[in-house]
Formats: C-alpha cells, structure tokens, sequence
C-alpha cells in the first residue's frame, strides 16, 4: 500500500491529507482563516501567509495523528503550487520540500484547479476521465477539456470576476459577512428568483468564456440606485434583499449550466465533473442536474466538504506517483493561471 501526504495552502484554508493509493481518507485536516479575512471582506494575502506559518505544521500533524501515522509511514510528499497567492503557495511548498528532503521523500507538484476536478474521482471512487471539468470557485471560473487527469486543455473561462467572487461581493453589498455565498444562497431560499431579470453574460455566445461584474452592478444599482453608498449603513427590506440573492444565484446558475452543455457539445464529451466552492451551491447543482439528464450527460459533482478547498483532492498525486513524475527541490510556486 502507497501513502502520500498531501499539503495545501492555496489560499486561505491551511489543509492536509494522508491518503492510500486506493484513494481512501486515512487522515484530513483543515484550518480555515475566515476569521481573520471577514473584517476586510476578503483574502488579505499578507495575513494569509501568515497563517500559513502558523497552522500549517499542527495541521499536518491532526492528519497523520488521524491516520495514525508517522512520517516514517509516508512513500511521498505532494503540495499543490499553482494557482494561487504567491506568499500562501511558499508556505505550502517550503514545508513540502523540507519533509520531502529530510524524510528522503519523493516531491510531487499538484495544480490545485485539475485537483478540484480530481475530488469527483475520489468522492466517486471511479475514473472520470475523459471528461468536460467545471471549476467554480472564489478565484477562478474555468472550463477544461480533460483527456486525462493531469494534462486537460483549456476550453474558457471567465473575463472578470470568478462566479465565487461574485458571490462574495453581492453578499457583501446585502451585508451578509465573508466569505458570502453560503450566507447568500440560504438567504435566496425565500427568495422570488424570478423577481428581477438580471444579466446573463454571453450565455448564448458560442465562446466558451464568463462575465459576472456587469450582474454585481446591475445588482449593485437595484438595492442602492446610482452614486456613492456606504453598504454598511444601507437598510435593505428583508423581502427585496432575499429576491435579490435568488434572481442574482438563479442569474449565475443559469450561465453556468448553459456554459457546461456548450463545453460538452463542442467536445463531444459526455461526462461533466465540477468542482470548487461555488459547486456546493443547492440551486446550481439541482439546475445542473436537471440539465445534464436533459443533455443524457453523467453528472459528477463532489460532497460539499470536497468542493470548497481541501487536501484531499490532492490525491491526483497519485496520477503522477503511478507515473514516475516527481520533482526536484528546484521546484517553484507559479501563483498566476497556466492555462493547461
Ligand atoms: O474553492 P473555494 O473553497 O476556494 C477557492 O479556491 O477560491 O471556493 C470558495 C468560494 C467563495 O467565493 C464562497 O463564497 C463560494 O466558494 N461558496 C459558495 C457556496 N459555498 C462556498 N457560493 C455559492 N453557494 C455556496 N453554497
Ligand atoms: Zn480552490
């Protein structure tokens, strides 16, 4: 039996696994920082790395403890090193690379979009690939057209702000905390989301690419008009500010769903897995379901505690582990979007 570490510091959950090569959980720890990023409503990169420092080693601690494991009982050490905050991804890899060269470890480099695709392979304990990848999270909203695990090209993605993202910012607008979206989404539960028709970018553009800050605006104009405003000290009616979240969530699902069925016709794909944060939303995984049976497309999407940031999903490294790719101690964050 194969045991890999797998360490993730992204950006701002402080995470790690030890899984075996059948791609069982034997340990799992996170520390999230949400805390101490809600007073500025949103990731501040100097305090996350911080943080980092901070947590990263009792974390991998809880996980071995809960594998009951020691170092001694690892066959690799994996690290996810792009995309991501440039200072957050160093702590990550620091760490890696010292247990990799003390414990005379093999040093496995994991990108952190494809692992979030790779958590429906683990939650589903099957091959996914080929498939159609669907990442929706704070910081990115991309599709890929995946061969394999490890090696997908890059169908689209968004021009502006992450779906994610947008999440956050409309939830800040209605004063609802950071991070927002599952404030938002079960504020849209009472919500009419049929109440406002707001924009829906180049859903029925053939290009496979995203647009969510002309919907934060016109949602930003329906609670607070034209002009200056202090969110802070705006009183929004209970009833307009549930409306708003479920037409603006309905507005977001609505490109999501279009978007996936035009990735899978162009690639003539008929599996789609998603995965990130946003991928735990209800109402998005209820139209996407919907959609996909209408589209007779397999549907994966990962348990919600595997869409938001985890090391789990860092059991990709097994892909690389099978195939003899490891890496040096030369090896380098690279924090902005490759697009491969
Ligand atoms: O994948 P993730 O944990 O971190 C990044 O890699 O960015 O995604 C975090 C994002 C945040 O923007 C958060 O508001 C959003 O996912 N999110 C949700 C939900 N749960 C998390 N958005 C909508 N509905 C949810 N239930
Ligand atoms: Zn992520």
């Amino acid at each position: 039996m194969t045991v890999i570490l797998s360490i993730e510091t992204t950006c701002d959950e402080t995470a790690a696994a030890v899984i075996n090569d059948r791609l069982e959980v034997l340990g799992s720890a996170i520390a999230s920082q949400h805390e101490l990023h809600a007073p500025f409503q949103g990731v501040v990169p100097e305090i996350a790395a911080r943080a980092h420092l901070e947590r990263i080693l009792p974390v991998i601690d809880r996980a071995l403890g809960q594998a009951q494991l020691g170092l001694e009982g690892l066959d690799a050490i994996a690290v996810a090193v792009t995309p991501g905050l440039a200072n957050s991804l160093v702590v990550g890899l620091i760490t890696a690379k010292t247990l990799a060269f003390t414990c005379n470890l093999p040093l496995i480099s994991i990108n952190h979009l494809h692992a979030h695709v790779y958590a429906c392979q683990i939650a589903s304990k099957k091959n996914v690939y080929p498939c159609v990848g669907l990442i929706v999270s704070g910081g990115h909203t991309h599709l890929y057209d995946f061969e394999n695990a490890t090696s997908p090209r890059f169908l689209g993605g968004t021009i502006d702000d992450a779906a994610g993202e947008a999440f956050d910012k409309v939830a800040n607008m209605l004063n609802l905390g950071f991070p927002g979206g599952p404030a938002l989404a079960k504020l849209a539960e009472s919500g009419n989301r049929k109440r406002f028709k707001f924009p829906r970018s180049f859903i029925h553009d053939q290009q496979l690419s995203f647009s969510f800050s002309g919907l934060k605006t016109a949602v930003r104009y329906e609670i607070a008009g034209y002009g200056q405003v202090d969110f802070r000290q705006l009183r929004i009616d209970s009833q307009l500010a549930a409306d708003v979240a479920a037409s603006f969530q309905e507005a977001v699902a609505d490109v999501l769903v279009a978007k996936s069925i035009q990735a899978l016709r162009q690639t003539g794909r008929d599996r789609l897995c998603v995965g990130g944060g946003v991928a735990a939303n209800c109402r998005f995984r209820e139209l996407l379901e919907k959609a996909m049976h209408a589209e007779r497309a397999e549907l994966l999407i990962a348990p919600s505690e595997l869409c938001t940031d985890n090391a789990v999903m860092g059991g990709i490294a097994f892909e690389k582990f099978h195939a003899g790719q490891f890496e040096s101690l030369d090896l380098d964050i690279v924090p902005g979007l490759v697009r491969s």
